[in-house]
């Protein structure tokens, strides 16, 4: 007897019953179709598909690229990368020497054109903002990349937070991201249109927002609000023609991250953005999520089992996550007693 046969003859006693177990049996294999068809969307996203050509936001065409938090980390590979593709740039940051040396680097080496502006975004003063508006103005601007960003210099209890620290975390992931967005966006709208091309807004976010995260409550608060607002604004800004995509990443080597040696789960920035750029557009990792990405494929898979295991919001992987972040807390004490005994 056939499986089918057999689970038809459990239900052959009573016609509500046997309704009730087809009904189930239909859900079960809707279930795991879905699961198939969306894991085979991951890997054909992430190992098959062609990069995609940046040209149809502009790039080699003159237009222009603001880059946030750009001259470290990640954001300083979105701009050599993005240069390397042909687009002109605004690099805004904190500190002016590190933009004066990038902006001779790029355009000594990939011919393009390098605007530069230095401000303490945490400052969330109108004359930064001016000075952001004045950088921008006048030039063709298709792309944003919302990548500056800050998290807690060591895994904290959100009641033992320093207020500085919360602030400038708010200041940074949230107000600062979206008043250079409401200075930038119309800018791309605008261009994208003269230029018959589509302009992209990408955000920085992070598994520290997709998963609430203890001992980064701030942190973690503050990138799943840009999840929600970025995925608002691509509904928002779609019929304009710009796409709008948040980027989720777990850990990335780099100054913020504190990890020097990169990994398969990992990735150094360069690695990290490639991975980005050649598959804007395409959930990869996120496929239960519009507007969204999870380029890097060990993050991808990582994200994917997640949501379809235990889930984002489930106890369970908040208590790993809580486990995970007081070991690196009680490491990082342990570390700064041992330098401050050496002094
Ligand atoms: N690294 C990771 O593991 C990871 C994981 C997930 C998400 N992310 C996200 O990726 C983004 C980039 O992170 P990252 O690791 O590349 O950081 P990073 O290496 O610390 O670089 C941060 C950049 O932002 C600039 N910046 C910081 N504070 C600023 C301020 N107050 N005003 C102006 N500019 C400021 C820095 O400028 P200076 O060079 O002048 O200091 C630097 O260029 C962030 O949004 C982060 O949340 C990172």
């Amino acid at each position: 007897m056939s499986f089918v046969s057999q689970f038809a003859a459990l239900g052959s006693e009573s016609k509500v019953a046997d309704a009730l177990l087809w009904s189930v049996f239909a859900l079960g294999v809707l279930k795991a179709t879905t699961f198939v068809l969306s894991f085979s969307s991951v890997l054909v996203d992430l190992f098959v598909l062609p990069g995609v050509n940046l040209g149809k936001y502009g790039a080699k065409k003159g237009q222009f690229c603001v880059v946030t938090g750009a001259s470290d980390g990640i954001g300083k590979e979105y701009a050599r990368q993005l240069a390397q593709r042909g687009f002109n740039l605004v690099l805004i940051s904190r500190t002016l020497s590190k933009l004066e040396d990038l902006k001779a680097d790029f355009e000594r080496e990939y011919k393009v054109d390098v605007r530069i502006c230095a401000v303490d975004i945490a400052e969330d003063s109108s004359e930064n903002y001016s000075k952001i508006q004045e950088v921008c103005s006048g030039v063709p601007i298709t792309m944003l990349i919302n990548n500056v960003g800050q998290s807690h210099s060591i895994p904290v209890p959100f009641l033992e937070t320093e207020e500085k620290e919360l602030r400038n975390i708010i200041t940074i992931n949230t107000t600062a991201t979206l008043k250079i967005t409401q200075i930038v966006a119309p800018l791309i709208v605008k261009s994208a249109k003269d230029a018959r091309c589509k302009g992209l807004i990408l955000t920085m976010g992070s598994f520290g927002g997709l998963l609430p995260t203890p001992l980064l409550a701030t942190y973690s608060g503050s990138k799943a609000f840009l999840q929600s607002w970025s995925a608002a604004l691509a509904g928002e800004l779609k019929p304009q023609n710009v796409d709008v995509e948040i980027v989720l990443s777990y850990l990335v080597t780099s100054a913020m991250s504190k990890i020097r040696k990169s990994s398969k789960m990992i990735p150094n920035p360069a690695q990290f953005v490639a991975a980005t750029l050649r598959s804007v557009g395409r959930r990869s990792g996120a496929q239960e999520r519009y507007a969204t990405m999870t380029p890097y494929w060990s993050h991808a898979i990582y994200h994917f089992v997640i949501e379809n295991t235990v889930g984002v919001y489930s106890k369970l992987a908040n208590t790993v996550n809580y486990t995970m972040h007081k070991s690196i807390r009680n490491r990082a004490l342990r570390k700064a007693a041992r330098q401050a005994k050496k002094q």
